[in-house]
């Protein structure tokens, strides 16, 4: 039985002062939400540790958007590994397309903010997906694979037994455009089969999560296919009704 994850990704969203309301909303509402899913937030850097603070002890657990390639020293404006870990936080979110796109994050880039992470004990939730262009040209199988081959690949075994992977097609990226519950099921099985070929049968039990435009009335349809184990959120976590409401496509 494979985790199910809804995972909120704030990305450079809410003051504070926003962040806590919404934290606190959240948890206003988990009582009544279905237990077998776990809750993770990540809120920018800002406002972990007052996050991290208010759910400890809670079903929530918090994550961060990103961390450092390197252990510590003079990186002006980066944030460590070890930093996260210490204010209680548990997973870090990795090669969001966006910090792909925007920030030049390679495999490279990224193997080194692999190493941080399991360092300081962070759990990775490593984002791959294709672009429309890929897409459409049908390299969507080859980007995806090389994306797992070159990162995830680096893993030890036990290191892999703790990561969970994302799918996010980069064209439905707050688009409103989500890839329909058949072609994110198709790529699912796609990622698990890649890794089963590096890590056998321990690839059955990783929690592939979609991202990508899910909101409270696509998330059944999409949480009910074989391969998916959940979603990374983007503007939908920025409300706790619709945070909540796309956990409630487990039921
Ligand atoms: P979205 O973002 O839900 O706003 O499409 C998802 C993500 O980028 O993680």
């Amino acid at each position: 039985m494979r985790k199910q994850i809804v995972a909120g990704n704030w990305k450079m969203n809410t003051t504070p002062e926003q962040g806590i309301e919404l934290v606190k909303e959240i948890m206003k509402n988990i009582g009544h939400a279905c237990t077998s899913v776990n809750y993770i937030v990540c809120p920018p850097y800002t406002h972990l540790s007052e996050v991290a603070k208010i759910t400890c002890g809670t079903a929530i657990q918090v994550g961060a958007q990103n961390c450092a390639e390197e252990a510590k020293g003079a990186y002006t404006g980066e944030v460590s590994a070890e930093m996260i870990a210490s204010l209680g936080v548990h997973y870090v979110i990795l090669g969001h397309s966006e910090r792909r796109q925007y920030y030049g994050e390679t495999s490279a880039t990224l193997n080194k903010r692999m190493r941080q992470a399991y360092a300081n004990g962070l759990v990775p939730i490593y984002c791959v997906g294709e672009t429309l262009e890929e897409r459409e040209s049908g390299k969507l199988w080859d980007v995806v694979k090389a994306q797992i081959e070159e990162v995830i690949f680096e893993l030890t075994a036990d290191e892999f037994r703790h990561a969970i992977i994302a799918y996010e097609p980069v064209w439905a990226i707050g688009t409103g455009k989500v890839a329909s519950a058949d072609q994110a099921q198709e790529m699912h099985a796609f990622i698990r089969k890649t890794l089963a070929v590096k890590f056998k049968d321990a690839a059955t039990q990783t929690p592939i999560l979609y991202g990508g435009s899910v909101k409270p009335d696509n998330a059944k349809e999409i949480f009910a296919k074989e391969d998916v184990d959940g979603g990374l959120i983007g503007g939908a976590s920025l409300k706790a009704e619709d945070f909540m409401g796309i956990g409630k496509g487990f039921n």
